[in-house]
């Protein structure tokens, strides 16, 4: 279970998927079950859909986030997006570092570092997503990519400066291929970051970051995961297309946290 310093945060990451109509649809029914009192919640919809998601939630616990933006306030980049658009446009929340943007579109942990003080910067809460690859884990260097992951992403800020920033540790070999992390395995990618944060940064921002896990993340295995000490969310792709299911996600079970602990 979470320490009470963190508040568990529940994002969906909706990628390329759903038409206008589609999306109001689904941001309707989340934000009916989205409580008061329960976890924070983001939806990280496509740029097309931020103004109608934003709009359909509004006043409600569930804030809109963007999936990647570019580091420049504005300027001659066809095609890209910068924070203050976003921050514009309704969202709070901003998705850094994607394994998809990191495998598709050439994302490093230079980009990853420049986006992330501008996200910073326009009072948006960033996202940062680390993992390692099915080779890297079977070479036995989760550990060292990881690191090497974050240290590029935090590098030059003061510990101040990340207090608002959100981790999200998304091995790829678990993204959209229905083989989730064990919770087991989970803890354990969660425990190796926070020494990492507490080493290179502070003991007090290790204490107080949130981390999520992501990676075909579902209604039937959010309550385990979530009863891990250092998991403190998910960020769900596939599952958080399908209301109930998100819902479900939404409402773990803090029950059964406490009785697998037990
Ligand atoms: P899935 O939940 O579909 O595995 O996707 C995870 C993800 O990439 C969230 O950012």
């Amino acid at each position: 279970m979470t320490s009470p310093l963190r508040k568990p945060f529940i994002a969906g990451n909706w990628k390329m998927h759903l038409t206008l109509s589609e999306s109001v649809a689904l941001a309707k029914e989340v934000r009916v079950g989205c409580a008061d009192g329960g976890p924070e919640v983001a939806l990280c919809v496509p740029f097309t859909a931020i103004t109608v998601v934003a709009e359909a939630v509004k006043g409600s616990p569930a804030a809109v986030g963007g999936q990647d933006l570019h580091w420049e306030a504005q300027g001659a980049y066809t095609g890209e997006v910068s924070a203050k658009q976003l921050a514009d446009a309704g969202c709070r929340v901003v998705i850094i570092g994607h394994s998809e943007r990191r495998r598709y579109f050439g994302e490093t942990d230079e980009t990853v570092n420049k986006k992330l003080k501008s996200a910073l910067g326009a009072d948006l809460i960033p996202i940062v997503c680390v993992g390692e690859t099915l080779d890297e884990r079977e070479q036995q260097k989760t550990y060292r990519v990881l690191e090497t992951q974050i240290k590029g992403a935090f590098m030059n800020f003061a510990p101040a400066e990340l207090s608002r920033a959100i981790l999200a540790y998304e091995p790829v070999w678990a993204i959209g291929t229905g083989k989730t992390a064990t919770p087991d395995q989970a803890q354990d990618a969660h425990t190796f970051i926070r020494k990492c944060l507490a080493r290179g940064i502070s003991e007090k921002l290790a204490a107080g970051m949130r981390i999520l896990y992501g990676g075909s993340v579902k209604a039937d295995n959010i309550d385990s995961l979530m009863a891990e000490p250092d998991l403190d969310g998910a960020l769900v792709g596939g599952e958080s297309l399908k209301a109930a299911n998100f819902v479900r996600i939404i409402q773990f079970r803090t029950q059964a946290r406490m009785e697998r602990k037990a």
